[in-house]
C-alpha cells in the first residue's frame, strides 16, 4: 500500500515520477505527491484524489533531475493535501516519501511537538521528515541512520535534501522497495512496474538495508553499522506491454482473458506425462523430502486463502495428507504451534503481503519448513521462502485478482499432483490429472470465448443489495472467492456459504430479493446440491446456477455452464465464471472496476 518512486539523472524528474506514479496507482489512489529538486531549490506539488488530480495541479513547467513522489492508501489521517506525501521538516530541506506504518510515530509527534516543532499533518512520516532535518549529521546518509534508529515499525523510505541535490538516500525494514538501474540515471520503486519502462535492471533491498542512489549508480550499506553491502543487478523479464490495456476495457477483463494464454506458458516444462507428475524443480524438496510431511498449513490473505482452502483440498484429494488453509494475518498472531513434519506453503500474488511475509518469517523462526506459490519473481516472500513454485501469470494491475488467483490454483494441483505421486496415487489417477491439467486452458479460452447469459445474471444480481453464493466441500472455495470479487467491485454484500449449512439457518434469509448463486459441479455430491436449489427455489429465492453441461437445473433463472474436467479440477473452472459475473454486475453499476474503493493492491501494511 501507497506507491513510491524516486528519480535521478539527466531527464525531466517530474515526467517520469508521474508516469511511474500513474503504474503504481493500484498500490493507493486516494492523493499523491511529488517533490523535485531544481536549480531554484525545492518544488513540492500534492493533491487528494488520483495521479491524474497531480498532474492537473502540476505547474507547466517543473524544472529538477531528481525528485520524489508517492501515492497513498490513507493509515494515518484522512486523505487530504496535508496528509498527502513527500512530507518535509520546518526548514523543507528534507522530503520524505513513506510506505509502511511507523509505530512510535505519536511518541515522536509528541516529543518534536514538545519542542516547539509545529506538525502540519496527521501522518507517521512528518514526524520522520523533521527527525531527519534535526539530528545535525554531517551528510544525509548519516542523519537517515540516526533517525532510523529511532523508528519502530515498518517502512520503505526515500530521502531528498536540498543540500545534496546530487542524491536520494533510501531504507527497507518491512515494505518493498526496488533500484531500478539505467544508463546514467537511477530509479527508486516500490515494485518493477513503475521503472519497467526504462530499466528492466533490478536491485532488491532487503530488510535493514539503505541506499545512496546518484545518477551514475548506487551504494548499499546497513542501516545499523554503515557496513557495505554487495548487491547486484538482477534481469527481469516482464516488458512495458504487460502492463497496457491494449484494446481492453479494463485491467480486470484483460486479465480475466489472459488466463488461458499465461496457464499455458506455467504449465509448460512442469507436466511430467511419462511418470505423470509435476515436475517442481523450484520447490528444492527431493522425493524423500516430500515423503517426510505429516500435514500441510497453507498460508495466504484474502484470495489467496481461498485458493489455499482450494490448495487444500487438492493435497488431501490427490496426496492424502492432513491439509487446510489459514489466513496469514490470524496465524501470525496466534502464537502458532510449528511442527516439524508439517509442509508451510505461503501464497501470494505480489509476493509483498506484511501478513503472509510476518507469517513466514514465524515459521522460519520456529524451524518449520515453508515453501512459496509467488507470483511476483524476486519479491520479498519469493525470496524469504525455502523454494516455491512461481506462478508466471505476469504482472497482475487490478485490484482484484483473477489470473493470479487461477494460477495459485493450478499451482496447488502441481503441488498436490507431485506430493501424491510419491505417496498412493496411481499412475492411472496421475494421468488422470496431468491430462485434466494440459485441458485447463483451452477450456478456460472456451468459456471466456462462450460466457453464456453471464451479464443478464450480472444484473440480476446487482440489483440485488445482498446475495449467497454457496458450495459444497469443492465447490465451497469457489464460493468464497465468488463472494470476494463480487463484493469488492460491486460493493453489495454477498456472503459464502456451504451448501450443506444453508438449512442450519441461513435459509432464514431467503426471500425473492435474496438471489443465490450455486456452484453446482457435475460430481458425487450432485443430488445433494440439487436438493439445496430445490429448498431456496421453495422459499422464492432466485438462483444463478454454475454448473456442467447436461445437468438439469430447472429451479436456477439463469444456468452458466463450464466445460467438464477432473473432478478434483471442475472448481477452477466453475471459479471463471464468478470473475465474469463480479465484474459485469460492476460494469452495470457503473463502478470504478480496477480501482475498487477503500482498497489497495499490495498490502503492505498489517
Ligand atoms: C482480492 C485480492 C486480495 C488479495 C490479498 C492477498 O481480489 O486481491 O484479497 O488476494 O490481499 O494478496 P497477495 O496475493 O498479493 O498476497
Amino acid at each position: 500500500m501507497c506507491g513510491i518512486v524516486g528519480y535521478i539523472g539527466g531527464q525531466t524528474a517530474v515526467d517520469i515520477l508521474v508516469d511511474g506514479l500513474t503504474q503504481l496507482e493500484y498500490r493507493g489512489y486516494d492523493s499523491a505527491g511529488i517533490a523535485v529538486l531544481g536549480p531554484s531549490g525545492a518544488k513540492r506539488v500534492r493533491s487528494v484524489g488520483r495521479v491524474r488530480d497531480l498532474e492537473a495541479a502540476l505547474p507547466k513547467r517543473l524544472a529538477g533531475k531528481t525528485g520524489i513522489g508517492h501515492t497513498r492508501w490513507a493509515t494515518h489521517g484522512a486523505p487530504s493535501e496535508p496528509n498527502a506525501h513527500p512530507h518535509t521538516d520546518v526548514t523543507e530541506r528534507i522530503f520524505v516519501v513513506h510506505n509502511g506504518i511507523i509505530d512510535n510515530a505519536r511518541d515522536l509527534r509528541l516529543e518534536l511537538e514538545a519542542d516547539g516543532v509545529e506538525l502540519t499533518s496527521d501522518t507517521d512520516t512528518e514526524a520522520v521528515a523533521h527527525l531527519i532535518a534535526r539530528t545535525g549529521a554531517d551528510n544525509l546518509e548519516d542523519a537517515v541512520r540516526q533517525t532510523l534508529a529511532r523508528l519502530s515499525g515498518t517502512y520503505a523510505l526515500a530521502v531528498i535534501d536540498t543540500e545534496h541535490p546530487d542524491r536520494i538516500v533510501v531504507a527497507r525494514n518491512g515494505s518493498p522497495l526496488i533500484l531500478g538501474v539505467g544508463d546514467k540515471e537511477m530509479f527508486v520503486a516500490s515494485d518493477i512496474s513503475a521503472v519497467v519502462r526504462h530499466t528492466s535492471q533490478v536491485v532488491h533491498l532487503d530488510d535493514g538495508e539503505c541506499a545512496t542512489v546518484t545518477a551514475s549508480g548506487f551504494r548499499m550499506f546497513n542501516a545499523d553499522d554503515n557496513r557495505a553491502v554487495a548487491k547486484s543487478a538482477t534481469t527481469v523479464d516482464i516488458s512495458p506491454d504487460d502492463l497496457e490495456l491494449g484494446n481492453h476495457s479494463h485491467f480486470m477483463l484483460k486479465e480475466i482473458a489472459e488466463q488461458p494464454f499465461s496457464l499455458e506458458r506455467m504449465l509448460s516444462g512442469r507436466l511430467d506425462e511419462r511418470f505423470a507428475t509435476a515436475r517442481l524443480d523450484g520447490l528444492n524438496l527431493d522425493a524423500q523430502a516430500m515423503r517426510r510431511f505429516k500435514r500441510v498449513k497453507i498460508l495466504g490473505c484474502g484470495s489467496a486463502y481461498y485458493m489455499g482452502q482450494l490448495g487444500a483440498s487438492l493435497i488431501e484429494e490427490l496426496a492424502r495428507i492432513p491439509a487446510d488453509a489459514e489466513p496469514a494475518s490470524e496465524f501470525r498472531y496466534r502464537n502458532p504451534i510449528v511442527e516439524p513434519d508439517t509442509l508451510y506453503v505461503a501464497v501470494s500474488q505480489s509476493g509483498e503481503t506484511a501478513d503472509t511475509a510476518f507469517a513466514v518469517q514465524e515459521v522460519k523462526r520456529k524451524g518449520g519448513t515453508i515453501v512459496g506459490l509467488v507470483n511476483v519473481v524476486g519479491s520479498t516472500i519469493a525470496r524469504e521462502v525455502s523454494g516455491g513454485i512461481y506462478l508466471h501469470a505476469g504482472p497482475e494491475v487490478s485490484v482484484a485478482s483473477t489470473k493470479a488467483n487461477t494460477h495459485m490454483a493450478v499451482g496447488f494441483a502441481l503441488l498436490a499432483l507431485a506430493l501424491g505421486r510419491v505417496r498412493d496415487l496411481s499412475i492411472t489417477d496421475g494421468t488422470r490429472i496431468v491430462k485434466g491439467l494440459k485441458a485447463l486452458p483451452a477450456q478456460i479460452g472456451e468459456i471466456i470465448d462462450a460466457p453464456g447469459d453471464v451479464e443478464q445474471a450480472a444484473k440480476l444480481l446487482a440489483e440485488a443489495p445482498s446475495l449467497f453464493f454457496i458450495g459444497r466441500v469443492r465447490g465451497y472455495p469457489t464460493a468464497r472467492e465468488g463472494a470476494q470479487k463480487f463484493k469488492e467491485i460491486s460493493y453489495r454484500h454477498a456472503e459464502a456459504y456451504q451448501a450443506s449449512e444453508l438449512k442450519h439457518g441461513p435459509l432464514a434469509l431467503i426471500n425473492p430479493e435474496m438471489p443465490t448463486v450455486a456452484i453446482v459441479p457435475d460430481d458425487e455430491l450432485l443430488d445433494r446440491n440439487i436438493g439445496a436449489l430445490h429448498e431456496i427455489a421453495a422459499r422464492g429465492g432466485d438462483i444463478v446456477a454454475i454448473t456442467n453441461p447436461g445437468v438439469d437445473l430447472p429451479e436456477s433463472k439463469v444456468t452458466l455452464t463450464v466445460p467438464k474436467n477432473e473432478p478434483e479440477l471442475d472448481p477452477i473452472l466453475l471459479m471463471i465464471p464468478t470473475q465474469l459475473l463480479a465484474y459485469y454486475a460492476a460494469l452495470s453499476l457503473g463502478l470504478n472496476i480496477d480501482r475498487p474503493r477503500n482498497l489497495a493492491k499490495s498490502v503492505t501494511v498489517e
